[in-house]
């Protein structure tokens, strides 16, 4: 993440001043997956067209059975077009850059092999040193792990037997490892603890996409490069947080994963405590990615744990039901495809955590994800406390608009502030109003996956946007008594919402009981 100042109105030629990557190969595992098609390749194209990519740079798309190159090539072009045509992933469509296209597909080659096998590392060590010679892109390569979580493992220590990730004269050797990285804290520690023994942290990029997304990337800049926000920012000011990350798509065609994974380990001890721990963690010593990650581990290493009353009281978990979304009836989740039938999977969590620090005692952080909701948003809502009393005639106090910054992560990128203002008349009355910013009114930005400055980034050697190994385990020691409580407890509740709806009762509740409420999802 580079840092420049320019004028809002200057639109996106930020964008186009960073410079250009070092040479490298990127070597993907898991080439013929759908992330490599749907999110990685479009970056990869985005970053071309950006003039990101060194013309020493080449891709070896690595899969476990052979495909002829010019048909790979045809496959991933076809991800290319659908991604520039869909409205859905950005403000504008744009039409396709053969250009640049070109320019990544040239420098694409296929290799294929069993990715348990030694023999297939051996053989990759050579086709990397004959790509390398072939594109000039030197000793420097990132090996980018787009494959199913139980290979991760494996492929790091395989990649260090074969001599693969050994770093000589100043070149790098870089691993970026997908989510999810472990299923609990366990195996969080175990799988730390086996890439550990391969390669230094330095070489480790974990990865958590929310952090590609520039509106997460501008909580830090929203509160560090202006001054009105930071004294105000502590519990002497602010009420309460909310977290919600809704999502309108069901599982998908992915029962198998998300049957043994549900909503909370899908999305709370990554994407979820991202956006936490960007709003609460204190000023970092500089923007150098370890002064900024020390700070996000602190706060979730401040997390208070939760013991089984708190988890009881303070956690909802809910599951779809059958619904109306759009006005088109949908299927409960028990009745998605690979679903099971009387599956206890949760497809949507609520939670209030605190923080045991000095900036944040006594205030509550409410936090909820689900899919199958009303409406897609992401929105950080920090509400600040009630004006001290009342002075204006007939509106008491609690009946004043609380003021509440709100930050719209996605599908509408902003922020607002709601405050009071006299509604015009003879009399004082007053009304909720609200400023809102806008990304689209001030910068020009086009469709991105948000892997961009991700695997970009990497290749400059800034891991701030990525996940360090502690943090990681803070995140999955905060959800574990959650995860042992419902995997003990079979009398846990499990409360169905329908779909299309703004989730379960109960988790009104965890607001009602100190006199709040959720913002609508609207
Ligand atoms: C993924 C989860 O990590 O994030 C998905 O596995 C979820 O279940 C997705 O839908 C949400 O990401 P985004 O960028 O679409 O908000």
């Amino acid at each position: 993440m580079d840092v420049r100042v320019e004028d809002g109105t200057q639109g996106s030629a930020a964008q186009q001043q960073a410079q250009k990557a070092p040479p490298c190969a990127l070597v993907i595992f898991g080439a013929g997956g759908d992330l490599t098609k749907r999110l990685l390749m479009p970056a990869i194209y985005n970053l071309s067209k950006a003039k990101l990519l060194s013309d020493k740079f080449a891709i070896i798309a690595v899969d476990r059975t052979p495909k002829p190159i010019e048909a790979y090539r045809e496959y991933l072009a076809d991800g290319i077009r659908s991604f520039v045509s869909d409205t859905a992933s950005g403000p504008a469509t744009e039409p396709f850059d053969a250009q640049a296209w070109d320019f990544v597909a040239s420098r694409i080659s296929h290799f294929a092999g069993d990715l348990t096998k030694p023999d297939t590392y051996a053989r990759l060590h050579q086709t990397h040193e004959k790509i390398a010679a072939e594109h000039q892109t030197g000793a420097n390569a990132v090996f980018y792990l787009a494959v199913g979580s139980q290979l991760f493992g494996t492929i790091v220590e395989q990649l260090g037997a074969a001599g693969l990730v050994q770093e000589n004269n100043g070149s790098f050797r870089r691993v970026i490892i997908e989510k999810p990285f472990g299923s609990d804290l366990a195996s969080a520690r175990a799988l730390n603890a086996q890439i550990l023994r391969v390669l230094s942290e330095s070489q480790i990029y974990r990865m958590d996409h929310f952090l590609g997304k520039e509106t997460v990337q501008n909580i830090m800049v929203l509160r560090f490069a202006n001054g009105i926000f930071e004294p105000m920012w502590n519990r002497d000011h602010i009420d309460h947080v909310q977290i919600s990350v809704a999502e309108t798509v069901g599982v998908e065609r992915r029962a198998r994963f998300y049957e043994a994974t549900g909503a909370l380990r899908d999305m709370v001890p990554n994407h979820v405590f991202q956006l936490l721990s960007l709003i609460a963690m204190g000023p970092p010593n500089s923007f150098a990615a370890d002064a900024v990650r020390t700070e996000k581990h602190k706060v979730l290493e401040a997390l208070h744990p939760l013991d089984v009353a708190e988890v009881r009281r303070n956690v909802v978990r809910g599951q779809y039901g059958r619904g109306l979304l759009n006005g088109n009836p949908v299927p409960a989740y028990r009745e998605e495809p690979g679903v099971a039938p009387d599956s206890v999977t949760e497809t949507y969590v609520a939670m209030q955590l605190g923080i045991d620090n000095w900036r944040w005692a006594g205030v509550p952080f409410y936090l909820r994800t689900g899919k199958r909701m009303t409406r897609r948003t992401t929105e950080i809502a920090i509400q600040f406390k009630q004006a001290p009393f009342a002075l204006f005639r007939n509106t008491p106090v609690d009946t004043l608009t609380p003021n509440v910054l709100a930050l719209q992560i996605q599908p509408d990128e902003g922020a607002s502030m709601q405050f009071s203002a006299k509604i015009p008349g003879p009399e004082i009355s007053l009304g909720g109003v609200r400023m809102n910013f806008s990304y689209k009114d001030y910068f020009n930005t086009e469709p991105t996956t948000g892997y961009e400055t991700l695997v970009y980034d990497c290749m400059i050697g800034d891991a701030m946007l990525f996940n360090r190994a502690d943090a990681v385990e803070a995140g999955w020691a905060v959800v574990q008594p959650i995860l042992d409580l419902w995997r003990n407890d079979k009398t846990a509740p499990l409360e169905i919402y329908p779909a299309g709806s703004a989730g379960p009762e109960a988790a009104d509740t965890l607001l009602w009981r100190s006199g709040r409420q959720w913002r609508p999802i609207t």
